[in-house]
C-alpha cells in the first residue's frame, strides 16, 4: 500500500496534537511525518508511534523540500491564506482546518459522512476545507433526518468548549479557576475571551457583523447550505461556556414531513458515526464529559415539539477537537487516499 509524505501545520496546537494522535490510532499510511509550527516551536520534539519527530518551522519551502503529498492545515486562517498555496504548488493536497477557504465556491467543504462525493472537486485549487466544529457535529445529526423527513430549518443555540480557541483559551479558563479559589478572580486576566470565562457563560463568539449575528453564528448558516446542497434555514446563537472540551448544541429541527420523537430516534440510530444516548428516566444523555476522547457525535433529549407535528428537539454533543476538527480532517485525507488510489 502507498504510504506518504505527511506535514501537519500547527503540529505543536490544540488540533495540531489531535490530529497526530487520531492519525497513530487509524495508523495513517504515513511514509515521512513532518510536523510543522512557528519559529518559537522549532526544534522541539513531539511524539509519534512511540518514536521522537522534530517540529520543523513553517517556510515557503518546506513543502518542496520535504516532498510533502498531503498536508494537514491548523495555524490559523492567515497561515493557511499564505502557505497553502505554496503546499499545493509542491504537489501535495491541503486539508485545511480554517476557515479561510471554506466558503470558496472552488473549495470542497467537506463532512465525509454528509457529502464525500464533493472531495472529487479537490483538483479544482488542490485544497479540501474542513467545516467550523460547531457545524460538523450538527450536519452529522442532520443528515440521516434530511434523507428521512427533509430539513427546512434549525434553530440552534451551541454550549461552545474553550479548546475550540486554542490551547490558551483552556489555560485561561484553567488559570481563572484557581484565581477564583485563590480569592483573586477579580484580578484574573482575560486576553482570549470578550469577558471573564470562569463561572460565566459568554453569548459571544468572534466578531458582531451588521446583522446582528457573530461570525462563529453566520458559519453555521452559510456551511450547512454548503455541505447539505440545500438551502436549509439556519438560526444559531452561539456561547462559550466553561466547559475545556466537547461543544454541545441544543436545536430545534423542522421538517417537510410530519414526525413522531421514535421515528426521529430511529433514523439517528441510523445515522453514519451517531451515538443515540437517549434515556432521560435514568438520567441518560449525552454530556462534554462523556465525549472526550471519542470519534463519534453523541445525539440524546430527542422529543417532538409540544405544538407541531413537524418539529423535533434534539440536544447534540461531541468533541470539539476530534470530531469537529482532527478526526474530520483525516478522515477526509483517508477518503481522498481511497478516490485518488482507488484504494
Ligand atoms: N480548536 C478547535 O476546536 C478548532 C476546530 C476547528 C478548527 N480550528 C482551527 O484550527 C486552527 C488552530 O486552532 P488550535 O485550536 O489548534 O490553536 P492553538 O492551540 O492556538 O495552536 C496554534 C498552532 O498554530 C501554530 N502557529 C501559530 N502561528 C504560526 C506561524 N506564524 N507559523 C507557523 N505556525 C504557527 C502554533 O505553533 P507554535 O507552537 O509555534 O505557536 C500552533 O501549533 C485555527 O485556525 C482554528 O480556527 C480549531
Amino acid at each position: 500500500m502507498k504510504r506518504f509524505n505527511v506535514a501537519v501545520v500547527g503540529a505543536t496546537g490544540a488540533v495540531g496534537e489531535e490530529m497526530l494522535r487520531v492519525m497513530e490510532e487509524v495508523d495513517f499510511p504515513v511514509n515521512k511525518l513532518v510536523p510543522l509550527a512557528s519559529a518559537r516551536s522549532a526544534g522541539s520534539e513531539i511524539e509519534y508511534k512511540g518514536e521522537k519527530v522534530k517540529v520543523k518551522e513553517l517556510t515557503e519551502q518546506v513543502f518542496d523540500e520535504e516532498e510533502i503529498e498531503i498536508a494537514l492545515f491548523s495555524a490559523g486562517g492567515a497561515i493557511s491564506a499564505h502557505f497553502a498555496p505554496f503546499a499545493v504548488e509542491a504537489g501535495a493536497v491541503v486539508i485545511d482546518n480554517t476557515s479561510h477557504f471554506r466558503m470558496d465556491p472552488e473549495v470542497p467543504l467537506v463532512v465525509p459522512e454528509v457529502n464525500p462525493q464533493d472531495i472529487a472537486a479537490w483538483k479544482n485549487k488542490g485544497i479540501i476545507a474542513n467545516p467550523n466544529c460547531s457545524t460538523i457535529q450538527m450536519v452529522q445529526a442532520l443528515k440521516p433526518l434530511e434523507d428521512r423527513f427533509g430539513v427546512k430549518r434549525v434553530d440552534v443555540a451551541t454550549y461552545q468548549a474553550t479548546s475550540g480557541a486554542g490551547k490558551s483559551a483552556m489555560e485561561e479558563l484553567v488559570m481563572q479557576m484557581k484565581d477564583f479559589f485563590a480569592f483573586k478572580l477579580d484580578e484574573s486576566e482575560h486576553k482570549k475571551f470578550p469577558h471573564q470565562i470562569a463561572l460565566n457563560v459568554i453569548p459571544q463568539i468572534d466578531k458582531f457583523l451588521d446583522n446582528g449575528y457573530t461570525k462563529e453564528e453566520m458559519k453555521m448558516v452559510n456551511e450547512t447550505k454548503k455541505i447539505m446542497h440545500k438551502n436549509i434555514e439556519v438560526s444559531a446563537t452561539c456561547v462559550r461556556v466553561p466547559v475545556l472540551r466537547g461543544h454541545s448544541e441544543a436545536a430545534t429541527v423542522w421538517f417537510e414531513k410530519d414526525i413522531t420523537a421514535e421515528a426521529v430516534r430511529e433514523a439517528l440510530y441510523n445515522g453514519e458515526n451517531i451515538v443515540v444516548v437517549d434515556n432521560p428516566a435514568n438520567g441518560e444523555y449525552p454530556m462534554p464529559v462523556m465525549v472526550v476522547g471519542k470519534d463519534e457525535t453523541y445525539v440524546g433529549r430527542i422529543r417532538k415539539d409540544i405544538y407541531r407535528d413537524n418539529v423535533a428537539h434534539i440536544w447534540i454533543v461531541a468533541d470539539n477537537l476530534r470530531v469537529g476538527a482532527a478526526t474530520n480532517a483525516v478522515r477526509i485525507a483517508l477518503k481522498w487516499i481511497e478516490m485518488e488510489y482507488e484504494i
